[in-house]
């Protein structure tokens, strides 16, 4: 299925249950993975009007305020998603308050920012992307970022399905 299957879809079962929703993305560095699925997430929401706002975070700090890393930047340019003028921060507690949805890449990120939760509604916002499997760490083999970019479509593409009633 193409980036554009599901923008062409009718959005007439869209409620207002989920307009303005927001979704935070989390990866490790916030360089590779988390960028590409905050990416990916505002264009399709923008492409099917669902007013929804993304942003992206890692739980590490190495990166802070670096934008994506190139072969990201490339891999979604080639979709034609801009990701370049992201800037990659930090995860913070104060995240559970600002978002509805917390989608994380892989059971590192699901348990370090578990490990922040400070209550069972904040830990209720946190899940994996992909629901029961991991996004996996494209950062060391330039070869992992096209299947990543498919991983993180599909896993964009399904949380859709599941919110539009
Ligand atoms: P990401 O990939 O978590 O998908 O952004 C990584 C980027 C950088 C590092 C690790 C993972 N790093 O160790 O610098």
């Amino acid at each position: 299925m193409s980036l554009t299957d599901l923008t062409t879809t009718t959005n007439k079962n869209f409620t207002t249950t989920t307009a303005n929703m927001k979704i935070l993305m989390v990866c490790l560095g916030n360089i590779c993975r988390s960028p590409l699925a905050e990416g990916i997430m505002q264009y399709l929401s923008d492409a099917q009007e669902l007013g929804w706002q993304i942003d992206s975070a890692g739980t590490g700090s190495w990166h802070v305020g670096e934008g994506p890393d190139r072969r990201s930047v490339r891999t979604a340019r080639n979709h034609g998603i801009d990701i370049s003028k992201q800037v990659c921060r930090q995860f913070r507690r104060h995240d559970f308050n600002d978002f509805d949805h917390i989608l994380v890449m892989d059971m590192y990120n699901l348990s370090d920012v578990l490990y922040m939760a400070p209550d069972e509604e904040s830990a209720a916002k946190v899940k994996l992307l992909l629901g029961n499997r991991e996004v996996p760490d494209p950062y060391y083999d330039d070869s992992q970022f096209e299947p990543v970019f498919e991983l993180i479509e599909l896993g964009c593409k399904d949380f859709i399905k599941e919110h539009l009633l």
